[in-house]
Protein backbone atom coordinates (compact mmCIF):
# COMPACT_ATOMS: atom_id res chain seq x y z
CA UNK A 1 0.00 0.00 0.00
CA UNK A 2 1.42 3.47 -0.85
CA UNK A 3 0.85 6.76 0.60
CA UNK A 4 -2.08 7.73 -1.39
CA UNK A 5 -3.55 4.25 -0.98
CA UNK A 6 -2.96 4.36 3.02
CA UNK A 7 -4.01 7.93 3.80
CA UNK A 8 -7.29 7.71 1.77
CA UNK A 9 -8.27 3.70 1.86
CA UNK A 10 -8.59 3.92 -1.93
CA UNK A 11 -8.40 0.80 -3.85
CA UNK A 12 -6.03 0.70 -6.64
CA UNK A 13 -8.21 0.72 -9.61
CA UNK A 14 -9.55 3.88 -8.16
CA UNK A 15 -5.99 5.35 -7.20
CA UNK A 16 -4.97 5.40 -10.32
CA UNK A 17 -7.94 7.41 -11.06
CA UNK A 18 -7.61 9.83 -8.48
CA UNK A 19 -3.56 9.78 -8.79
CA UNK A 20 -4.36 10.73 -12.66
CA UNK A 21 -6.88 13.18 -11.75
CA UNK A 22 -4.20 14.96 -9.28
CA UNK A 23 -1.43 15.50 -11.55
CA UNK A 24 -4.10 16.49 -14.14
CA UNK A 25 -5.19 19.28 -11.91
CA UNK A 26 -7.35 18.70 -9.54
CA UNK A 27 -9.25 15.67 -7.39
CA UNK A 28 -11.49 13.46 -9.56
CA UNK A 29 -15.28 13.79 -9.93
CA UNK A 30 -17.26 10.59 -9.31
CA UNK A 31 -20.48 10.24 -10.52
CA UNK A 32 -22.86 10.54 -7.12
CA UNK A 33 -21.32 14.08 -6.22
CA UNK A 34 -23.39 17.09 -7.12
CA UNK A 35 -21.85 18.30 -10.64
CA UNK A 36 -19.04 21.01 -11.08
CA UNK A 37 -20.48 24.33 -12.26
CA UNK A 38 -18.79 25.02 -15.15
CA UNK A 39 -19.76 28.55 -15.73
CA UNK A 40 -19.99 30.15 -12.74
CA UNK A 41 -21.44 33.75 -12.26
CA UNK A 42 -19.61 35.40 -9.28
CA UNK A 43 -21.18 38.02 -7.52
CA UNK A 44 -18.18 40.04 -7.49
CA UNK A 45 -14.31 39.63 -8.97
CA UNK A 46 -13.77 36.12 -7.59
CA UNK A 47 -9.60 35.95 -7.49
CA UNK A 48 -9.10 38.99 -4.58
CA UNK A 49 -6.72 36.81 -2.92
CA UNK A 50 -3.93 36.17 -6.01
CA UNK A 51 -2.29 33.93 -7.39
CA UNK A 52 0.65 31.66 -6.37
CA UNK A 53 3.13 29.37 -6.71
CA UNK A 54 5.42 26.89 -5.27
CA UNK A 55 7.27 23.99 -4.19
CA UNK A 56 9.25 24.38 -8.12
CA UNK A 57 11.12 20.83 -8.98
CA UNK A 58 13.49 20.66 -12.09
CA UNK A 59 10.02 19.41 -14.17
CA UNK A 60 7.32 21.85 -12.79
CA UNK A 61 5.68 23.47 -9.56
CA UNK A 62 2.70 23.51 -7.91
CA UNK A 63 0.01 26.86 -8.94
CA UNK A 64 -2.36 27.75 -6.31
CA UNK A 65 -5.45 30.18 -6.31
CA UNK A 66 -8.51 30.28 -4.62
CA UNK A 67 -12.28 31.44 -5.73
CA UNK A 68 -13.80 34.26 -2.95
CA UNK A 69 -16.10 37.35 -4.52
CA UNK A 70 -16.05 38.02 -0.33
CA UNK A 71 -13.47 36.54 1.07
CA UNK A 72 -13.95 37.59 4.44
CA UNK A 73 -17.35 36.09 4.63
CA UNK A 74 -17.90 32.64 6.32
CA UNK A 75 -19.02 31.55 2.93
CA UNK A 76 -16.80 33.24 0.62
CA UNK A 77 -20.13 34.69 -1.41
CA UNK A 78 -19.57 31.02 -3.09
CA UNK A 79 -21.67 28.58 -3.79
CA UNK A 80 -22.09 24.93 -1.97
CA UNK A 81 -20.87 23.50 -5.02
CA UNK A 82 -17.23 22.52 -6.88
CA UNK A 83 -16.66 25.11 -9.36
CA UNK A 84 -14.47 24.68 -12.16
CA UNK A 85 -11.53 26.53 -13.02
CA UNK A 86 -9.40 26.97 -16.44
CA UNK A 87 -5.39 27.13 -15.63
CA UNK A 88 -2.78 27.82 -17.95
CA UNK A 89 0.97 28.07 -18.17
CA UNK A 90 2.69 30.18 -20.98
CA UNK A 91 5.74 30.49 -22.20
CA UNK A 92 5.81 34.43 -21.97
CA UNK A 93 3.99 36.80 -19.93
CA UNK A 94 1.62 37.99 -22.43
CA UNK A 95 0.43 33.97 -22.98
CA UNK A 96 0.81 34.05 -26.40
CA UNK A 97 2.17 30.77 -26.29
CA UNK A 98 0.42 29.08 -23.79
CA UNK A 99 2.28 25.53 -23.31
CA UNK A 100 -0.07 23.39 -21.19
CA UNK A 101 -3.76 24.06 -19.81
CA UNK A 102 -6.58 22.21 -18.07
CA UNK A 103 -9.46 21.98 -15.60
CA UNK A 104 -9.44 21.97 -11.98
CA UNK A 105 -11.98 21.87 -9.28
CA UNK A 106 -12.46 24.61 -6.47
CA UNK A 107 -14.33 22.00 -4.28
CA UNK A 108 -16.13 23.53 -1.27
CA UNK A 109 -14.18 20.98 1.13
CA UNK A 110 -11.13 23.23 0.55
CA UNK A 111 -13.00 26.47 0.80
CA UNK A 112 -12.55 26.89 -3.24
CA UNK A 113 -8.65 26.50 -3.04
CA UNK A 114 -7.11 25.20 -6.10
CA UNK A 115 -3.74 23.53 -5.87
CA UNK A 116 -2.73 21.87 -9.72
CA UNK A 117 0.84 20.04 -9.76
CA UNK A 118 1.96 21.22 -13.01
CA UNK A 119 4.72 18.67 -14.65
CA UNK A 120 6.97 18.10 -18.02
CA UNK A 121 8.23 21.27 -18.41
CA UNK A 122 11.96 22.42 -19.16
CA UNK A 123 14.32 22.84 -15.89
CA UNK A 124 15.90 26.20 -14.89
CA UNK A 125 13.10 28.35 -17.17
CA UNK A 126 10.98 30.64 -16.33
CA UNK A 127 7.03 30.16 -17.15
CA UNK A 128 4.16 32.43 -16.16
CA UNK A 129 0.48 30.69 -15.03
CA UNK A 130 -2.86 32.19 -14.50
CA UNK A 131 -6.37 31.17 -13.88
CA UNK A 132 -9.84 31.39 -15.58
CA UNK A 133 -13.49 31.21 -13.87
CA UNK A 134 -16.56 31.99 -15.46
CA UNK A 135 -15.23 34.78 -17.36
CA UNK A 136 -12.96 36.13 -15.24
CA UNK A 137 -9.19 36.35 -15.24
CA UNK A 138 -6.38 35.71 -12.16
CA UNK A 139 -3.62 37.78 -11.95
CA UNK A 140 -0.52 36.51 -13.93
CA UNK A 141 2.44 35.33 -12.15
CA UNK A 142 5.83 33.69 -12.66
CA UNK A 143 7.67 30.68 -11.36
CA UNK A 144 11.06 29.25 -12.66
CA UNK A 145 11.39 25.43 -12.46
CA UNK A 146 14.78 24.28 -10.88
CA UNK A 147 18.10 23.39 -13.02
CA UNK A 148 18.49 19.56 -13.40
CA UNK A 149 19.62 17.83 -10.57
CA UNK A 150 23.32 17.21 -11.21
CA UNK A 151 23.59 19.97 -13.76
CA UNK A 152 26.32 22.61 -13.40
CA UNK A 153 24.92 25.59 -12.15
CA UNK A 154 26.88 28.55 -12.26
CA UNK A 155 24.90 31.05 -9.69
CA UNK A 156 21.78 30.71 -7.39
CA UNK A 157 19.60 34.04 -6.05
CA UNK A 158 17.18 33.18 -3.68
CA UNK A 159 14.95 35.00 -1.00
CA UNK A 160 14.26 34.51 2.28
CA UNK A 161 11.43 35.91 4.45
CA UNK A 162 9.13 35.43 6.90
CA UNK A 163 7.31 36.54 9.96
CA UNK A 164 4.48 39.12 9.26
CA UNK A 165 2.41 39.90 11.13
CA UNK A 166 -0.64 41.67 9.82
CA UNK A 167 -1.34 43.68 13.13
CA UNK A 168 2.40 45.62 13.80
CA UNK A 169 3.01 47.03 9.91
CA UNK A 170 2.89 47.25 6.10
CA UNK A 171 4.07 44.30 3.80
CA UNK A 172 6.55 47.31 1.40
CA UNK A 173 9.39 44.69 2.51
CA UNK A 174 7.22 42.33 0.11
CA UNK A 175 6.56 44.50 -2.53
CA UNK A 176 10.66 45.44 -2.89
CA UNK A 177 11.12 41.17 -2.19
CA UNK A 178 9.04 40.86 -5.88
CA UNK A 179 10.82 43.26 -7.30
CA UNK A 180 14.59 41.30 -6.63
CA UNK A 181 14.21 38.82 -9.81
CA UNK A 182 14.55 35.83 -7.63
CA UNK A 183 15.03 31.80 -8.44
CA UNK A 184 12.62 31.08 -5.41
CA UNK A 185 11.75 32.27 -2.41
CA UNK A 186 11.72 30.23 0.94
CA UNK A 187 9.05 31.50 3.52
CA UNK A 188 10.31 30.07 7.27
CA UNK A 189 7.14 30.53 9.06
CA UNK A 190 4.87 32.36 10.85
CA UNK A 191 2.60 33.59 7.53
CA UNK A 192 -0.50 34.49 10.01
CA UNK A 193 -0.53 35.52 13.75
CA UNK A 194 -3.20 33.20 15.65
CA UNK A 195 -4.13 36.50 18.37
CA UNK A 196 -5.26 40.10 18.39
CA UNK A 197 -3.91 43.06 19.74
CA UNK A 198 -3.97 46.78 19.67
CA UNK A 199 -0.76 48.08 20.79
CA UNK A 200 2.60 46.09 20.61
CA UNK A 201 5.96 46.64 22.18
CA UNK A 202 8.96 47.94 19.87
CA UNK A 203 12.27 47.11 19.70
CA UNK A 204 13.03 49.77 22.10
CA UNK A 205 10.63 48.57 24.26
CA UNK A 206 7.99 51.17 24.15
CA UNK A 207 4.30 50.20 23.06
CA UNK A 208 3.13 51.47 20.39
CA UNK A 209 -0.48 51.42 18.21
CA UNK A 210 -0.54 48.77 15.83
CA UNK A 211 -1.24 50.80 12.57
CA UNK A 212 -3.62 47.48 11.33
CA UNK A 213 -5.89 45.31 13.36
CA UNK A 214 -7.07 41.72 12.44
CA UNK A 215 -10.59 41.11 12.53
CA UNK A 216 -11.88 38.71 14.99
CA UNK A 217 -10.73 38.00 18.10
CA UNK A 218 -7.74 34.78 18.67
CA UNK A 219 -8.50 31.97 16.05
CA UNK A 220 -9.77 28.68 17.15
CA UNK A 221 -11.93 26.94 14.01
CA UNK A 222 -11.78 26.18 10.52
CA UNK A 223 -13.88 29.46 9.69
CA UNK A 224 -11.68 31.77 12.22
CA UNK A 225 -7.93 30.52 10.22
CA UNK A 226 -10.19 30.75 6.56
CA UNK A 227 -10.91 34.56 7.78
CA UNK A 228 -7.36 35.07 9.16
CA UNK A 229 -5.15 34.16 5.70
CA UNK A 230 -7.75 35.76 3.62
CA UNK A 231 -7.24 39.18 5.58
CA UNK A 232 -3.31 38.62 5.20
CA UNK A 233 -4.11 37.46 1.34
CA UNK A 234 -6.09 40.39 0.63
CA UNK A 235 -2.59 42.93 0.71
CA UNK A 236 -1.55 43.62 -2.82
CA UNK A 237 2.01 44.04 -1.89
CA UNK A 238 1.73 39.72 -0.18
CA UNK A 239 0.30 39.42 -3.65
CA UNK A 240 3.41 40.69 -5.48
CA UNK A 241 5.86 38.70 -3.75
CA UNK A 242 3.64 35.35 -4.52
CA UNK A 243 3.24 36.21 -8.21
CA UNK A 244 6.74 36.82 -8.54
CA UNK A 245 8.42 33.77 -7.81
CA UNK A 246 7.49 30.29 -6.30
CA UNK A 247 7.73 29.71 -3.43
CA UNK A 248 8.75 26.61 -0.59
CA UNK A 249 6.17 27.38 2.54
CA UNK A 250 7.41 25.85 6.02
CA UNK A 251 5.22 26.82 9.06
CA UNK A 252 7.05 27.62 12.76
CA UNK A 253 4.46 28.38 15.89
CA UNK A 254 2.12 31.03 14.78
CA UNK A 255 0.54 29.17 12.37
CA UNK A 256 -1.13 27.08 14.79
CA UNK A 257 -0.28 28.79 18.21
CA UNK A 258 2.60 30.71 20.04
CA UNK A 259 5.28 28.03 20.91
CA UNK A 260 3.26 24.77 20.31
CA UNK A 261 5.17 21.98 20.60
CA UNK A 262 3.40 18.48 18.92
CA UNK A 263 0.34 18.11 20.82
CA UNK A 264 0.85 20.64 23.69
CA UNK A 265 -0.16 24.23 23.39
CA UNK A 266 1.12 27.32 25.56
CA UNK A 267 -2.39 27.33 27.52
CA UNK A 268 -2.08 23.73 28.83
CA UNK A 269 -4.81 23.02 26.65
CA UNK A 270 -5.92 18.75 26.61
CA UNK A 271 -4.03 17.47 24.05
CA UNK A 272 -6.93 15.89 22.45
CA UNK A 273 -8.37 19.48 21.95
CA UNK A 274 -5.59 21.41 21.08
CA UNK A 275 -5.30 18.39 18.20
CA UNK A 276 -8.66 19.79 16.78
CA UNK A 277 -7.06 23.19 16.89
CA UNK A 278 -4.06 22.04 14.94
CA UNK A 279 -6.64 20.18 12.51
CA UNK A 280 -8.26 23.42 12.04
CA UNK A 281 -5.26 25.07 11.46
CA UNK A 282 -3.46 22.19 8.68
CA UNK A 283 -6.73 22.71 6.88
CA UNK A 284 -6.47 26.12 6.19
CA UNK A 285 -2.67 26.53 6.10
CA UNK A 286 -2.75 23.93 2.62
CA UNK A 287 -5.67 25.34 1.65
CA UNK A 288 -3.81 28.65 1.35
CA UNK A 289 0.06 27.42 0.50
CA UNK A 290 1.14 26.49 -2.68
CA UNK A 291 2.09 22.76 -1.60
CA UNK A 292 1.97 19.62 -3.01
CA UNK A 293 -1.26 17.11 -2.60
CA UNK A 294 1.77 14.90 -0.07
CA UNK A 295 1.22 17.59 2.31
CA UNK A 296 -2.59 17.52 2.31
CA UNK A 297 -3.49 17.44 6.10
CA UNK A 298 -4.01 14.14 7.39
CA UNK A 299 -6.04 14.57 11.09
CA UNK A 300 -3.73 16.88 12.80
CA UNK A 301 -0.71 16.21 10.39
CA UNK A 302 0.52 17.67 7.73
CA UNK A 303 3.90 16.32 5.52
CA UNK A 304 6.11 19.52 5.38
CA UNK A 305 9.29 18.08 5.78
CA UNK A 306 10.69 17.85 1.85
CA UNK A 307 13.85 19.11 -0.46
CA UNK A 308 14.65 20.22 -3.24
CA UNK A 309 17.97 20.46 -4.96
CA UNK A 310 19.25 23.04 -7.46
CA UNK A 311 21.76 21.70 -10.14
CA UNK A 312 24.59 20.89 -8.41
CA UNK A 313 24.95 24.17 -6.66
CA UNK A 314 22.63 23.35 -3.63
CA UNK A 315 20.91 20.60 -1.98
CA UNK A 316 17.75 22.60 0.44
CA UNK A 317 16.06 20.08 3.13
CA UNK A 318 13.44 22.11 4.60
CA UNK A 319 12.55 20.97 8.32
CA UNK A 320 9.71 21.19 10.43
CA UNK A 321 11.04 21.50 14.34
CA UNK A 322 6.81 22.18 15.48
CA UNK A 323 5.50 19.12 14.88
CA UNK A 324 7.51 16.70 16.48
CA UNK A 325 9.11 18.36 19.64
CA UNK A 326 9.21 17.45 23.20
CA UNK A 327 8.40 20.71 25.11
CA UNK A 328 10.05 23.07 26.08
CA UNK A 329 12.07 22.96 28.88
CA UNK A 330 12.25 25.28 32.04
CA UNK A 331 8.31 26.21 32.04
CA UNK A 332 9.21 28.22 28.84
CA UNK A 333 10.53 30.69 30.22
CA UNK A 334 14.05 32.24 29.08
CA UNK A 335 16.69 31.73 31.06
CA UNK A 336 18.71 28.99 33.22
CA UNK A 337 17.58 26.21 34.43
CA UNK A 338 19.46 22.14 34.09
CA UNK A 339 16.93 20.68 31.48
CA UNK A 340 18.79 22.17 28.53
CA UNK A 341 20.81 18.52 28.24
CA UNK A 342 18.01 16.35 29.16
CA UNK A 343 18.24 13.41 26.89
CA UNK A 344 15.30 12.58 25.71
CA UNK A 345 14.34 15.88 24.10
CA UNK A 346 13.76 15.76 20.58
CA UNK A 347 13.16 18.95 18.12
CA UNK A 348 12.54 17.06 14.73
CA UNK A 349 11.66 13.40 15.71
CA UNK A 350 13.36 10.54 15.52
CA UNK A 351 12.03 9.50 11.78
CA UNK A 352 12.40 13.38 10.30
CA UNK A 353 16.01 12.85 11.89
CA UNK A 354 17.02 10.33 10.02
CA UNK A 355 15.42 11.26 7.11
CA UNK A 356 17.39 14.18 7.06
CA UNK A 357 21.25 12.43 7.92
CA UNK A 358 20.69 9.98 5.10
CA UNK A 359 19.20 13.09 2.79
CA UNK A 360 22.33 15.03 3.79
CA UNK A 361 24.41 11.99 3.23
CA UNK A 362 23.72 11.13 -0.20
CA UNK A 363 23.94 14.52 -1.58
CA UNK A 364 26.07 15.48 -4.40
CA UNK A 365 25.84 19.55 -4.26
CA UNK A 366 28.32 21.70 -2.97
CA UNK A 367 26.16 23.60 -0.71
CA UNK A 368 24.03 21.58 1.93
CA UNK A 369 21.41 24.15 3.06
CA UNK A 370 19.03 23.80 6.57
CA UNK A 371 15.75 25.48 5.67
CA UNK A 372 14.02 26.36 9.09
CA UNK A 373 12.36 27.67 11.73
CA UNK A 374 14.55 28.52 15.11
CA UNK A 375 18.06 29.19 15.77
CA UNK A 376 21.01 27.07 16.03
CA UNK A 377 23.66 28.76 17.66
CA UNK A 378 23.39 28.25 21.26
CA UNK A 379 23.75 32.04 22.12
CA UNK A 380 24.01 32.93 25.85
CA UNK A 381 21.31 35.29 26.22
CA UNK A 382 22.29 37.11 29.03
CA UNK A 383 25.01 39.52 29.37
CA UNK A 384 26.00 39.02 32.85
CA UNK A 385 28.01 36.04 34.11
CA UNK A 386 24.93 33.61 33.70
CA UNK A 387 23.96 31.38 30.74
CA UNK A 388 20.55 32.10 29.75
CA UNK A 389 19.05 30.04 26.39
CA UNK A 390 16.35 30.62 24.43
CA UNK A 391 14.49 27.94 25.12
CA UNK A 392 11.89 27.53 22.67
CA UNK A 393 15.21 26.98 19.90
CA UNK A 394 17.78 24.66 19.40
CA UNK A 395 19.62 26.15 22.50
CA UNK A 396 16.85 24.59 24.44
CA UNK A 397 17.28 21.22 23.00
CA UNK A 398 20.72 20.39 23.38
CA UNK A 399 20.37 16.44 22.94
CA UNK A 400 19.32 16.79 19.33
CA UNK A 401 21.28 20.00 18.60
CA UNK A 402 24.45 18.25 19.52
CA UNK A 403 23.19 14.99 17.37
CA UNK A 404 22.15 17.39 14.10
CA UNK A 405 26.05 19.01 14.22
CA UNK A 406 27.78 15.63 14.71
CA UNK A 407 25.88 14.66 11.71
CA UNK A 408 27.07 17.92 10.29
CA UNK A 409 30.87 17.16 10.92
CA UNK A 410 31.10 13.36 11.27
CA UNK A 411 29.33 12.68 7.91
CA UNK A 412 31.90 15.80 6.27
CA UNK A 413 28.76 17.46 4.69
CA UNK A 414 30.03 19.35 1.84
CA UNK A 415 29.57 23.61 3.14
CA UNK A 416 26.63 23.42 5.69
CA UNK A 417 24.61 26.53 5.89
CA UNK A 418 21.60 27.22 8.36
CA UNK A 419 18.76 29.33 7.51
CA UNK A 420 16.64 30.52 10.28
CA UNK A 421 13.47 33.05 11.08
CA UNK A 422 11.62 33.24 14.14
CA UNK A 423 13.66 35.67 16.21
CA UNK A 424 12.80 38.94 14.70
CA UNK A 425 15.89 40.60 14.47
CA UNK A 426 19.13 39.59 11.54
CA UNK A 427 21.84 37.38 13.21
CA UNK A 428 24.81 36.44 11.38
CA UNK A 429 26.51 34.00 12.81
CA UNK A 430 28.97 30.80 13.10
CA UNK A 431 27.76 27.66 14.94
CA UNK A 432 30.05 25.14 17.05
CA UNK A 433 28.96 22.26 19.12
CA UNK A 434 28.82 24.38 22.15
CA UNK A 435 29.25 28.16 22.08
CA UNK A 436 30.33 28.61 25.21
CA UNK A 437 33.37 26.82 24.61
CA UNK A 438 34.10 26.73 20.63
CA UNK A 439 36.48 24.46 19.74
CA UNK A 440 38.44 24.07 16.12
CA UNK A 441 36.77 25.48 12.94
CA UNK A 442 32.89 26.63 12.95
CA UNK A 443 30.52 23.49 11.88
CA UNK A 444 28.16 25.67 9.83
CA UNK A 445 27.32 29.05 9.23
CA UNK A 446 23.96 30.54 10.16
CA UNK A 447 21.79 33.16 8.61
CA UNK A 448 18.76 34.18 10.68
CA UNK A 449 16.56 36.79 9.07
CA UNK A 450 14.64 39.21 10.47
CA UNK A 451 10.67 39.67 9.95
CA UNK A 452 8.63 41.50 7.56
CA UNK A 453 6.50 43.35 9.89
CA UNK A 454 6.63 41.35 12.85
CA UNK A 455 8.04 44.43 15.97
CA UNK A 456 6.80 47.20 14.34
CA UNK A 457 9.73 49.44 12.85
CA UNK A 458 12.69 48.38 14.68
CA UNK A 459 16.16 49.57 14.86
CA UNK A 460 19.38 49.09 14.34
CA UNK A 461 20.61 47.09 17.19
CA UNK A 462 18.56 46.77 20.73
CA UNK A 463 20.86 48.38 23.16
CA UNK A 464 20.44 44.53 25.09
CA UNK A 465 21.57 42.92 22.11
CA UNK A 466 25.02 44.98 22.31
CA UNK A 467 25.84 43.64 25.45
CA UNK A 468 24.50 40.30 24.56
CA UNK A 469 26.76 40.20 21.68
CA UNK A 470 29.99 41.21 23.36
CA UNK A 471 29.30 37.62 25.42
CA UNK A 472 28.90 35.64 22.18
CA UNK A 473 32.32 36.09 20.01
CA UNK A 474 30.57 33.33 17.11
CA UNK A 475 28.13 35.97 16.89
CA UNK A 476 29.18 38.33 13.71
CA UNK A 477 26.12 40.94 13.27
CA UNK A 478 23.08 41.75 14.42
CA UNK A 479 20.35 43.88 13.48
CA UNK A 480 16.76 44.75 14.61
CA UNK A 481 15.25 46.47 11.47
CA UNK A 482 12.30 44.92 9.08
CA UNK A 483 13.37 43.62 5.78
CA UNK A 484 14.39 40.06 4.11
CA UNK A 485 17.64 38.39 3.08
CA UNK A 486 18.94 37.71 -0.40
CA UNK A 487 21.22 34.70 -0.79
CA UNK A 488 23.53 34.69 -4.12
CA UNK A 489 24.98 31.78 -4.70
CA UNK A 490 27.48 30.34 -6.76
CA UNK A 491 29.96 27.58 -6.23
CA UNK A 492 32.98 29.41 -4.60
CA UNK A 493 31.52 31.69 -2.48
CA UNK A 494 28.14 32.32 -0.94
CA UNK A 495 26.90 35.88 -0.17
CA UNK A 496 23.99 36.88 2.10
CA UNK A 497 22.56 40.12 1.85
CA UNK A 498 20.78 41.81 4.84
CA UNK A 499 18.22 44.35 2.92
CA UNK A 500 16.65 46.49 5.73
CA UNK A 501 13.48 48.74 5.88
CA UNK A 502 13.35 52.66 7.37
CA UNK A 503 10.42 52.43 8.63
CA UNK A 504 7.12 50.07 7.64
CA UNK A 505 4.54 51.52 10.07
CA UNK A 506 3.21 53.05 6.88
CA UNK A 507 3.55 52.55 3.09
CA UNK A 508 6.38 55.49 3.00
CA UNK A 509 9.51 53.16 3.79
CA UNK A 510 12.54 52.47 1.46
CA UNK A 511 14.77 49.31 1.78
CA UNK A 512 18.73 49.67 1.82
CA UNK A 513 21.45 47.01 2.11
CA UNK A 514 22.33 47.01 6.20
CA UNK A 515 25.44 44.30 5.62
CA UNK A 516 26.45 41.71 4.14
CA UNK A 517 28.25 38.30 5.02
CA UNK A 518 30.11 36.06 3.35
CA UNK A 519 31.12 32.56 3.58
CA UNK A 520 34.14 31.02 0.84
CA UNK A 521 33.38 27.14 -0.25
CA UNK A 522 35.45 24.92 2.24
CA UNK A 523 35.20 26.90 5.66
CA UNK A 524 32.39 27.80 7.39
CA UNK A 525 33.54 31.57 8.70
CA UNK A 526 31.40 34.09 8.19
CA UNK A 527 32.88 37.78 6.95
CA UNK A 528 31.03 40.65 7.16
CA UNK A 529 31.00 43.81 4.72
FE1 LIG B 1 7.38 35.51 14.27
Amino acid sequence: MNLLQYRFGLSRRRLFQFAGAAAAGGFALTLDEKPALAQAVFAAYPFQLGVAAGDPAADGFVIWTRLAPRPLDRDRGMPAQAVEVTWEVASDPGFRTVLQTGKALARPELGHSVHVEVAGLSPATAYFYRFLAGREESARGRVKTLPAAGAAVPAARFGVAGCQHYEQGSYVAHRRLSEESLDFIFFYGDYIYEGRSARTRNAAGGPFDNPRQHLGDEIYSLDDYRQRYSQYRMDADLQAAHASTGWFVVWDDHEIDNNWAADLDQDGSPPALFNLRRQAAAQAFYEFMPLRLSSLPVGPSLQLYRRATFGDLMSLQFLDTRQYRSDQPCGDKWGVCGDLDRPEAEMMGLRQEKWLYEGLSASKSRWNVLAQQIMVMDLDRDPGPQYAANIDSWGGYRTPRARLLKALKDRRISNPVILTGDEHQNYAGEVFLDGRSPEGPPIAAEFVTTSISSGGDGMDQRPDMVKIQAVNPMLRFNNAQRGYVICDVTPDRWITSFKVMDRISDRGGSISVRARAEVAAGSSRVGMS
